[in-house]
């Protein structure tokens, strides 16, 4: 028995920094005006969804996950007109457009904040207040290089109050059912608007209660469900994506159903981060050893008939380490971020492409990957050309620097004469090498590569909705794995190592050559890959 697809089982996503992309009114900043504007770079390339990273008024502490306005658009992106007009101009495009909601927490500035620090009635008990800094003293702190405690005191209300975050992001109170209901007013807001849907930000800390890690409490899930609930009834076509930085098996229960049968169909999250998996992808290139992922893959639950993993490589975050073991980070540390400046809280600030050393095969080996392994692919922009970082710029800024769009003034972002951050300019990830206007040109490019994977995807249901199979091969370094969805078998080759591997390979398509083969040994140059529809 099989169901007809939904369409985010499917679908290849495209997150996107809108102050990245492209400014449309020469202040330097990216806008929505200027998005519109390269919407058809992102419908030619394949992609199905744009994920928006926050764009509400925000003081930008936390680069707009610290909201001030959950109704409005930051200035420095545009107004709501011109949120509306992006929604159509990607329906039109046939591309849909989910954004972050950001449930756990606002920016200090809110006013539901400066009226509750001054017990304004309704808004007293919008936040967790408490007369002590020790409740809940079992919740790790998240933002470790910046934050000594999830407690901060409030002159104002003279209490402390709960962030799991930076301190200028007071976590909301669900325990009171007027904030449940004002997310329930958010949410509608935009979808009457025609978003798509949401990526849930931070939701394994919405509730707190003493003597547990206040994460993935029953009460969590129980509010998540109700929104689920709401949106199934009201906005069918939307979906919603867990941002749950958690072991599979604590994500598993976000997908809803019943945890114990996977046919039972979900009714939390429609999809969720593979947050353990990225790691791995990079640990097992590095040792050129198929173990983290395969161990991985087989501690994978099985998620609900309409349910979807989302899976990437890299993000606008650092690359969180919080999923391996200590031995594991200290290793990942030493490997891929060797400058001190690279790491940040328990992660690493770098981009793909730098990650990999400017490596085309490697990158080439860990996109096959994501377009092949289970879940729906995310690009983080920029990803697609192999953009360089800036270690230089704090925080998580370096991995959101300007689109590089061609080799011109500002790289094709904008005229201004300042801009919000440098261009990368450096002589092997610079503007004037890598951009898209050079690669489209050039049929050898990654650019061009990844268009070919996005379409090699779309006419392949097995990739997007198989189950998975993992073959055994004498050799450690080689991966291989089928992926296999009704009558459709995928075998999967990736070669972990520098050296050439041999494998016997059935009579079958090559996806991606468009080339038979006949059964027999084939030799996988380094770090090579095949996607081979069996014959
Ligand atoms: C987002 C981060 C943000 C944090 C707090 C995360 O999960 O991805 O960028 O800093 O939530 O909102």
């Amino acid at each position: 028995m099989f169901q007809t697809p939904h369409w985010y089982q499917t679908a290849v996503f495209y997150e996107l920094y809108v102050r990245a992309f492209q400014d449309s009114d020469g202040d330097g900043q990216g806008d929505l005006q200027g998005m519109i504007q390269r919407l058809d770079y992102l419908a030619d390339l394949g992609v199905d969804c744009i994920w928006l990273l926050p764009t509400f008024p925000s003081p930008l502490v936390d680069d707009g996950y610290d909201i001030a306005d959950y109704y409005g658009v930051h200035p420095d992106y545009g107004s709501i007109a011109d949120f509306k007009a992006l929604i159509a101009a990607a329906h039109a495009r046939g591309l849909r457009v989910i954004a972050d909601l950001v449930l756990n927490h606002t920016s200090d500035q809110h006013p539901w904040f400066q009226a509750s620090r001054r017990r304004q009635e309704p808004y007293t008990d919008y936040y967790v207040w408490s007369d002590t800094d020790q409740k809940y003293a079992d919740a790790r702190i998240i933002f470790v290089d910046t934050e000594s405690s999830n407690w901060t005191w409030d002159e104002v209300r003279g209490q402390y109050f709960w962030h799991r975050f930076y301190s200028q992001q007071p976590d909301l109170n669900f325990d009171n059912p007027a904030v449940q209901e004002e997310m329930f007013k958010v949410a509608r807001y935009w979808m009457d608007m025609g978003l798509d849907g949401f990526r849930a930000d931070a939701v394994p800390y919405l509730f707190e209660r003493e003597g547990t890690n206040c994460e993935n409490l029953p009460e969590t899930h129980a509010f998540l469900k109700r929104l689920r609930a709401m949106m199934d009834a009201e906005y069918p076509d939307a979906i919603l994506l867990c941002e749950a930085n958690q072991w599979p098996e604590d994500v598993r229960p976000y997908f809803g159903g019943d945890p114990t049968d996977a046919s039972v169909p979900g009714d939390e999250f429609h999809m969720g981060f593979h947050f353990p998996l990225m790691p791995r992808l990079y640990m097992a290139l590095k040792r050129g050893d198929r173990s983290p992922v395969a161990d991985i893959m087989a501690r994978t639950p099985a998620i609900p008939p309409n349910s979807q993993w989302a899976t990437f490589l890299r993000n606008h975050d650092e690359l969180t380490l919080e999923m391996v073991t200590e031995a594991e980070r200290q290793w990942m540390w030493e490997q891929y971020a060797p400058d001190p400046r690279m790491r940040l809280n328990l992660g690493i600030r770098r981009r793909l492409a730098p990650l990999l050393d400017n490596d085309r095969s490697r990158i080439e080996l860990l996109n096959s990957l994501l377009f092949t392994l289970p879940g729906s692919p995310i690009i983080y922009y920029g990803d697609e050309i192999g953009m360089g970082d800036n270690i230089a710029l704090p925080d998580r800024n370096g991995l959101r620097t300007p689109m590089q769009w061609d080799a011109g003034f500002n790289a094709g972002f904008s005229t201004a004469s300042e801009l919000y951050a440098p261009i990368v300019a450096d002589r092997t990830y610079g503007y004037q090498r890598v951009n898209v206007a050079d690669q489209l040109s050039n049929p050898t490019s990654l650019l061009l590569l990844i268009q070919q994977f996005i379409t090699t995807y779309k006419t392949q249901p097995a990739l997007a909705l198989g189950d998975i199979r993992f073959l055994h091969h004498p050799d450690r370094a080689m991966l291989v794995f089928e992926r296999i969805y009704r009558r459709e078998r995928i075998l999967c080759l990736h070669n972990l190592s520098d050296r050439g591997i041999a494998i016997h390979a059935p009579a079958s398509h090559d996806l991606l050559a468009d080339v038979d083969w006949s059964e027999g040994v084939m030799t996988l140059p380094p770090y090579d890959y095949r996607w081979l529809k069996v014959l």
